[in-house]
């Protein structure tokens, strides 16, 4: 797998981050300072006319199958499968002996920790169809379905380089999966969250991710949103590399 050589020092991004524990906002400038070259990545990917309420959009879709890719990791962990869009996209970029975990809450059941209000919609009551059922990709994915509370490391055989959370947003669940993500990457590993700045429907990721920020936990973290650049809602952990920023 390739893997950054340098964090940015959030000084650097910007002196007025003095002031703020993060998540740090950057663009697509800095962006290109972590992954040499990811702006001449070309990725293919396979869309409709318009992604289902409750996935990611178009942007954050590219970026995060341009990071796979540029990546090339061997092992990818998404939490939160919902009808597999992302799953199926990130699985294009891999390679043939790579292999994407999907977890997702089986069908009927509710989550064992907190994880009321908007969280309740994305709890799935019959099958979900699967986008990547039937598909080419299907061989590179494997899903889990349980509740991520009850998982931990000693249920996955591997550990991963690239992880993607996005199952339940409360507080509760965004903490036990960063927890679970923790336990199961790899020394050198690539963490992402999705709806992070939403704080109307997912104050959960805020919460927690300024806490963590804060208390030095997952320092620093990178905000891939930017006035001159992309909007998302993706917050980036880069693990390996010295924080002593
Ligand atoms: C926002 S959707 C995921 C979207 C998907 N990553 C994508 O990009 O298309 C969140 C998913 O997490 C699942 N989920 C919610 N709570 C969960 C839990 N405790 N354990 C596992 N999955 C959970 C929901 O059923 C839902 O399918």
């Amino acid at each position: 797998m390739k893997y950054p050589l340098t964090l940015l020092d959030p000084l650097d991004i910007d002196p007025r981050n003095s002031e703020f524990a993060g998540p740090y906002e950057i663009g697509y400038e800095h962006l290109s300072k972590l992954f040499p070259g990811l702006d001449s990545q070309f990725v293919s990917l396979e869309v409709g006319p318009m992604i289902e309420n409750g996935g990611i959009s178009y942007t954050e879709l590219a970026i995060l199958a341009a990071l796979t890719r540029w990546l090339q990791p061997k092992q990818v962990l998404e939490i939160g499968t919902f009808h597999g869009w992302t799953s199926h996209n990130l699985a294009l970029q891999l390679s043939d002996d790579a292999e994407l975990v999907t977890i997702n809450l089986p069908d009927g059941r509710t989550p064992r920790l907190d994880s009321g209000g908007w969280n309740a919609r994305y709890f799935p009551v019959d099958k979900t169809p699967l986008f990547f059922e039937g598909r080419p990709t299907a061989n590179r994915i494997k899903q889990i379905k349980e509740d991520t509370a009850n998982l931990s490391a000693k249920d996955f055989q591997n550990k991963f380089d690239l992880i993607f959370i996005d199952g339940s947003h409360s507080f509760a669940y965004v903490e036990n999966d960063t927890k679970l993500a923790l336990s199961v990457a790899n020394e050198q590993a690539i963490i992402l969250w999705h709806d992070y700045g939403k704080p109307a429907h997912w104050a959960g990721v805020i919460e927690y991710l300024h806490r963590s920020s804060r208390e030095g936990h997952l320092y620093p973290l990178y905000w891939l949103h930017h006035y001159m650049g992309p909007q998302t809602s993706l917050i980036l952990y880069i693990r390996g590399l010295r924080a002593d920023l």
